[in-house]
């Protein structure tokens, strides 16, 4: 009997999810081995939900974003018996392998139950926000960033035409990535970030700087995870509710609060553009699905090879395996050469 080899995404959405579908579906069918999709992440297995994947099913996938199998934020580790039945549906669905499409959480999971159980699982390493370790980049930032340039783009037109300034709040959780990068090509003359926190002052401060030297427009990207900090060494967060199973707070709204402290301190007339989850939806960009794709041929190379507890990274051009402890350890944060390059075109 062949074997079988499951695949789930957990977490939020990401362009280049379907691409690793895919890529997973067709080398795995080639070499032999059986694809079931787990529905909508942990929350799959917990709850014994499966599905069937052949060639029919991934046909068509590379230009669409989001997930064909689901995704969730379900936590088994979170819930009563939740990894029991985890292991129970894993083995009542005679599944051989898993392979993890996932973010820190997911894979956090998954390096969990390697570790404490010996599940069978490899990872492959997916977040817009590219704040996993042991991979330069993750699939989805690339489009992230892209969005983001694009918006910044189009919005120097307004700022230019109404002398504003114009407030860009981007997603990336507790890492600049996003805001950085994304800053970097569009030419932002300020970026926020949470692992640099310039403070209020210097932002209006340079802000004001660019005006006198006559340019009546300024474009400030601000990350979400971001909090509002003062000279005095005061910082204020802005609490949104909320809270996931992975203990994740909800985040959102500080590009309001920097816009009105701006507005406030230097009279400047100061507007704000959430970009929210548009950074998430659509079409991955070529770079996304070619990266996907390689990453999901790895891990169903480090599945038919039994190399589990493992993810597939990417180091310079080599597509690698690194361990899921190894990757689930800490954030990769933005180092201060990158914050640099952005920070030498402010004001
Ligand atoms: O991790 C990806 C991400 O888009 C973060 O940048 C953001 O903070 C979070 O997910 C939003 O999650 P949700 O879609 O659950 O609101």
């Amino acid at each position: 009997m062949a074997k079988q080899v499951g695949i789930l995404t957990g977490g939020g959405d990401c362009p280049g999810l379907n691409a690793v579908i895919r890529a997973v579906t067709r080398r795995s069918l080639a070499t032999g081995w059986e694809v079931v999709a787990v529905r909508e992440g942990w929350r799959g297995l917990v709850e014994g939900r499966f599905q069937a994947l052949g060639r029919r099913e991934v046909t068509g996938l590379l230009p669409r974003g989001g997930t064909i199998i689901g995704t969730s934020r379900t936590n088994p580790y979170k819930q009563e018996g939740g990894v029991d039945k985890v292991l129970e549906n894993f083995k009542h669905q005679g599944l051989d392998a898993l392979v993890a499409i996932g973010g820190e959480d997911t894979l956090g999971v998954a390096a969990k139950l390697f570790e404490e159980h010996e599940l069978p699982v490899v990872g492959v390493p997916k977040t817009i926000d590219n704040d996993l370790s042991a991979t330069d980049v993750t699939f989805g930032f690339d489009t992230a960033v892209s969005i983001c340039t694009e918006a910044i783009d189009r919005l120097h037109t307004t700022a230019e035409s109404h002398n504003r300034v114009m407030v860009v709040e981007v997603m990336g959780r507790h890492t600049g990535w996003i805001a950085v990068m994304s800053g970097i090509a569009g030419g932002a003359d300020v970026v926020l970030i949470p692992e640099h926190p310039i403070t209020v002052e210097q932002t209006c401060a340079q802000i004001q700087k660019r005006h006198s030297a006559g340019s009546d427009f300024s474009i400030v990207v601000v990350s979400e995870g971001y909090e509002l900090t003062y000279e005095s060494g005061e910082q204020r967060a802005v609490d949104m509710g909320g809270e996931d199973a992975f203990g994740h707070k909800r985040l959102g709204g500080i590009g309001d609060a920097l816009a009105s402290e701006i507005e406030g301190r230097t009279g400047y007339e100061t507007r704000v553009t959430v970009l929210g989850h548009v950074q998430r939806g659509g079409t991955p960009t070529s770079r996304d699905r070619i990266l996907a794709t390689r990453f999901g041929l790895k891990a169903a190379e480090l599945v038919d090879t039994g190399r589990f507890g493992q993810m597939a990274a990417l180091r310079g051009d080599e597509i690698v395996d690194v361990s899921l402890e190894e990757a689930t350890r800490e954030l990769k944060r933005v180092p201060p050469e990158w914050y640099a390059v952005a920070s030498a075109f402010f004001g």
